[in-house]
C-alpha cells in the first residue's frame, strides 16, 4: 500500500517555521557526524528536458502521450515552462546553496529534423548554461534523457544499425556549441532501463507491439521505435557503441569529463537460487564495462530490489513505500556505489538520488540516510565526487504524470509559481556546509 501524505503546497507561513526545523534538523545530523565533505564536492540538483521544459512538440514522447490508448497518464503540456523560467529556477537553486546543476538539452528541439540543426535552440542552451555561470553553479549537461527526436523514432530509434552515427553527429555538433560553458557531461541517462523492465514484473514488451503501431500510423511512419518500448539486448548493443562514439565526439569538441548515468538498485539475493548475480551482469556489466573507458559514473538510486530466481520479488508486507509504490530504502545508494566503483574504477558521481513523497519529513530522513551512505564510502577511500539530488522541480513523471512529487520545490499546477519545501532548506544547508 502506497503510504497516505499529506498536501505538498506550503504557505508561507509553513515556510516560516519549517526553516527552523531544518536549521535544528541540519545541525543534529552534524551532531552525528559534522566533518567535512572533500574540498570541491558537488552538491547539486537535476532535472531532464522533458520532464520540466514543457512542449517538446518534435519529441517521441509527444506522440505516446497523445494515442489513445497511452501508456501516459496525462500529457506534459506546459511541464513546468523551465523552457522559459530557467533564469528564476537556476537563481533559486543557487540561493538555496547548491553548487551545481544537472540537466538534459532536448535532441528534438536541438536537431528538429533529421540532419537540420537548429542554432537558436543551441543558443538558448547556451543562455542556461550562462546562467548557470552568473550563480557560480557548475553545469553538468546530459546529452540524451529518454526523449528522441520524432524523426529518429520514425527510423526505428535506437534498435536502427544507423543510431549511432546520428548520436555521435548531434553530441558533435552540440559539444561544439556549447563546450566551452560545460563543466561535466553525461552521453545518456540510464540507458540500461529496458534491461531493468526485464526484472520488474511488470511486462512492457507486451504492450509494446500494437502501441508502437499505432504510434508509427500517427507519425506516417512504417515503424516507430521508442526507447522505453524497444527490445533489450539491440538497444543495449546500439547505446553502447553511441556512448562511445558521443563520448569520442564530445572529447575532441570540449575539454570536459564525460561520463554515463546508470540506474541502480540495491540488488539483495533472495533464496538459494536466485538470479542476483546474472542481474547485476545483465543491468550494469556492459555499462560499468563501458563507463569504465569514461571519465566517470553516474550512480543513480532510489531503492532496494529483493531478486528472485528470474524476477525481482514485490516489496514485503508492511515496509513503507514510497509514491511510486517501491520501497522506501534509502540505504541503496551507498550499496550502488560501492558496486559501481568497485566494477568501473572511475570517480563516482551521484547524479540522481530522491524520493518521490509528498510528506517532505520523509525526504528529509530519506536525504539524511542517503548521505549517510555517502559518507561510509568516503571513510573507506571510494571516489565519490559529488550528490546531485532527484529532483529540483516537482515535475512530469513519464508515464505516471504530475503525481509523484521528486522535488525539493513545489510547483503549482495552475500558475506554475515555485515554493521550495523544508528539504530544500535541509540540503542546502548541507551543500553550504559541505558537511551534515
Ligand atoms: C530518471 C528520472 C526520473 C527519476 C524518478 C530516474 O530513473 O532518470 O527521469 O524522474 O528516476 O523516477
Amino acid at each position: 500500500m502506497i503510504r497516505s501524505e499529506k498536501s505538498p503546497l506550503l504557505t508561507r507561513r509553513h515556510l516560516v517555521s519549517a526553516l527552523g526545523a531544518t536549521a535544528l534538523a541540519a545541525r543534529s545530523a552534524a551532531g552525528a557526524d559534522g566533518s567535512p565533505f572533500p574540498k570541491g564536492f558537488l552538491w547539486g540538483v537535476a532535472t531532464a528536458a522533458y520532464q520540466v521544459e514543457g512542449n517538446n512538440i518534435n519529441t517521441d514522447l509527444w506522440v505516446l502521450e497523445r494515442l489513445k490508448p497511452s501508456i501516459f497518464q496525462e500529457p506534459s503540456g506546459d511541464a513546468c515552462d523551465h523552457y522559459h523560467r530557467y533564469p528564476e529556477d537556476i537563481r533559486l537553486l543557487a540561493g538555496l546553496g547548491f553548487n551545481t546543476y544537472r540537466f538534459s538539452i532536448e535532441w528534438a528541439r536541438i536537431e528538429p529534423e533529421q540532419g537540420s540543426f537548429s542554432r537558436a535552440e543551441l543558443d538558448h542552451y547556451r543562455r542556461v548554461l550562462a546562467a548557470c555561470h552568473e550563480h557560480n553553479v557548475k553545469p553538468m549537461v546530459t546529452f540524451y534523457h529518454f526523449s528522441s527526436p520524432r524523426w529518429f523514432a520514425g527510423a526505428g530509434g535506437w534498435e536502427n544499425a544507423e543510431s549511432s552515427g546520428w548520436f555521435a553527429r548531434y553530441a558533435e555538433r552540440a559539444s561544439k556549441h556549447l563546450g566551452d560553458m560545460i563543466s561535466f557531461a553525461t552521453t545518456m541517462n540510464e540507458p540500461n532501463i529496458p534491461m531493468m523492465f526485464r526484472w520488474m514484473t511488470f511486462d512492457m514488451a507486451s504492450v509494446a507491439g500494437p502501441l508502437m503501431a499505432n504510434a508509427a500510423r500517427a507519425i506516417g511512419a512504417q515503424k516507430f521505435g521508442c526507447f522505453f518500448t524497444g527490445d533489450a539486448e539491440t538497444l543495449r548493443d546500439r547505446m553502447i557503441a553511441a556512448h562511445h562514439r558521443g563520448f569520442e565526439a564530445m572529447k575532441s569538441a570540449g575539454k570536459f569529463p564525460v561520463g554515463v548515468n546508470l540506474a541502480m538498485t540495491d540488488d539483495q539475493a533472495v533464496g538459494a537460487d536466485s538470479g542476483r548475480d546474472r542481474k547485476r551482469e545483465e543491468l550494469y556489466g556492459p555499462w560499468l564495462r563501458a563507463a569504465a573507458k569514461s571519465d566517470f559514473v553516474g550512480v543513480q538510486a532510489y531503492t532496494r530490489a529483493r531478486v528472485g530466481a528470474t524476477k525481482d520479488l514485490p516489496p514485503e508486507q508492511g515496509v513503507e513505500l514510497t509514491q511510486m509504490g517501491y520501497e522506501f530504502w534509502p540505504e541503496a545508494l551507498e550499496q550502488a556505489i560501492r558496486y559501481a566503483s568497485a566494477q568501473a574504477k572511475v570517480p563516482v558521481y551521484v547524479t540522481e538520488n530522491g524520493i518521490g513523497t509528498i510528506d517532505d519529513t520523509r525526504r528529509i530522513e530519506y536525504i539524511k540516510r542517503a548521505l549517510a551512505g555517502v559518507r561510509n564510502c568516503l571513510k573507506d577511500g571510494i571516489d565519490v565526487r559529488g550528490y546531485i539530488h532527484w529532483s529540483l522541480l516537482d515535475n512530469f513523471e513519464w508515464m505516471l504524470g504530475y503525481r509523484p512529487k521528486f522535488g525539493l520545490v513545489a510547483v503549482n499546477r495552475e500558475t506554475l509559481e515555485r515554493t521550495p519545501k523544508p528539504s530544500a532548506r535541509f540540503l542546502g544547508e548541507i551543500a553550504r556546509r559541505n558537511a551534515l
